[in-house]
């Protein structure tokens, strides 16, 4: 199956110095939570229309085909004159294809990977040349309406060319559609702007095949949720409440206890085992690890590219970044730890700090098990603590330091604690 992306429009109604498509959704841009998906239904090289910031698009790109193992090529589209323009170019690297083409809005990041395989199960048994996804709305204001005739499915029509009657309807338009390649070529072909915008709408390609005689089809989402498009910041905001609250109920059935749910925040693509507790006001970016026993928050913030081991416990006002927690280590108060792997059974002092980033690069901080961090430790990394060290209370381990394993620093800048015996000595 081929899939086209739509991101390249501006988003106007975002009052943004930045392209919708990458306003960040709990940490990760919209568009990525789309392309998540789409590699989960197995898509491999999804056309990704890009045009406004298509630089900064492109690169994005780039970082998320890593993390996703996906081969996205992006496709430019100099000026945003409508999706059916969008469709249009992307569909010219398609030529060849003759199977099924998926066409995905970047601003719809809701609908599930299970619920895109239901509609393509469904449109594979109808006979439709093409499908559309659609959402019955109790609010359906700015989408474009499902237009039907005795029941059946005839066209869209946008809100801004929509009749009083018209407006009333409440199925509306996903803006996700499964075409047999060969129609929608040739629909394409006949879009015409003559509409309130003067834009080329991928929605008359519904009407055009209809009219040609071609079945058509426009199947609903049993959950309206899913069907929450971004348009605005209201939206945007809407969009991670229902983000947010579907994990959080997914870790909850899994047996992790949150304190107060409303006040979490959970990305997807976040693993936590079973009787964990989350406390309130947590952020929790994706693809974090937490294992089972432990305790997070409150005022937790876990970022990406972290692995929290069982019975650890990251408490009040740390922050954890790309970093490694071994099982049992206690952060429980005001620290941040990025770029660093603790190793299981430490103990991480309030206000301790990796300065982990010089100015250019960022730097690994490696402290072994069972270790002490005392309290306001500053560790500028890279720095090693071997098994069972020491820092005292304010002292600050300098760049390239290494404490061997049972060792006592203090100090700023931090030196070996000698033992009373060896100073008398002297
Ligand atoms: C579109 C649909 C509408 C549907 C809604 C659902 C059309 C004409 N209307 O309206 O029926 O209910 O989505 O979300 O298709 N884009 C481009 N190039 C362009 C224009 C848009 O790449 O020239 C991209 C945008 O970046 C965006 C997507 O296409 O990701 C949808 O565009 P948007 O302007 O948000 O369309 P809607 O007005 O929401
Ligand atoms: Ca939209």
């Amino acid at each position: 199956m081929e899939a086209i992306l739509l991101a390249a429009g501006k988003g106007t109604r975002m009052r943004s110095e930045q392209v919708k498509v990458l306003h960040p959704a709990l940490g990760f841009p919209v568009l990525g939570h789309v392309l998540e998906t789409l590699a989960r239904l197995g898509v491999k090289a999804p056309r990704v229309v890009v045009g406004t910031q298509a630089a900064e698009v492109r690169s994005f790109l780039k970082q998320a085909d890593r993390l996703l193992k996906l081969k996205s090529q992006a496709v430019l589209q100099k000026e945003q004159k409508g999706t059916g323009h969008a469709v249009q170019i992307a569909a010219r690297t398609l030529r060849k294809a003759r199977g099924e083409v998926l066409v995905w809005p970047g601003d719809m990041p809701l609908v599930r990977a299970e619920t895109l395989a239901a509609f393509i199960r469904e449109h594979r048994l109808s006979d439709a040349k093409v499908s559309v996804l659609s959402c019955v709305m109790a609010q359906p204001e700015g989408y474009g309406r499902v237009l039907r005739a005795g029941g059946n499915f005839i066209g869209i029509r946008e809100e801004l060319d929509a009749s009083e009657s018209e407006k009333r309807i409440q199925e509306v338009n996903t803006g996700i559609y499964l075409f047999e390649a060969t129609a929608l070529f040739e629909a394409l072909g006949k879009i015409k702007p003559n509409n309130q915008k003067g834009e080329y709408y991928l929605t008359d390609t519904i009407e055009i095949l209809s009219v040609a005689g071609a079945a058509v089809a426009a199947f609903p989402l049993a959950r309206e949720s899913e069907g929450l498009g971004i348009n605005s910041r209201t939206d945007l905001a809407e969009v991670v409440r229902v983000m947010k609250d579907r994990e959080i109920r997914k870790h909850m059935e899994n047996g992790v206890t949150f304190e107060s749910p409303e006040q979490t925040f959970v990305a997807p693509d976040v693993k936590i085992g079973g009787d964990t507790v989350i406390y309130p006001w947590s952020y929790i970016e994706r693809g974090v690890r937490i294992g089972r026993h432990c305790q997070i928050g409150p005022f937790a913030k876990i970022r990406a590219g972290s692995v929290i081991e069982d019975g650890a416990v990251v408490g009040s006002f740390v922050e954890i970044n790309r970093s490694h927690l071994g099982r049992g280590v206690l952060a429980k108060h005001l620290a941040y730890l990025g770029d660093a792997v603790v190793g299981a059974g430490t103990n991480i002092g309030a206000g301790t700090v990796t300065a982990n980033y010089d100015g250019k690069n960022k730097h690994r901080t490696q402290i072994g098990p069972k270790s002490f961090i005392g309290s306001n430790t500053v560790l500028i990394a890279p720095v090693t603590l071997g098994q069972g060290a020491k820092t005292g209370a304010g002292s600050v381990v300098t760049a390239g330091t290494k404490v061997p394993s049972g060792q006592v620093v203090v100090g700023v800048p931090a030196r070996p604690l000698k033992k009373v015996s060896e100073r008398k000595r002297k």
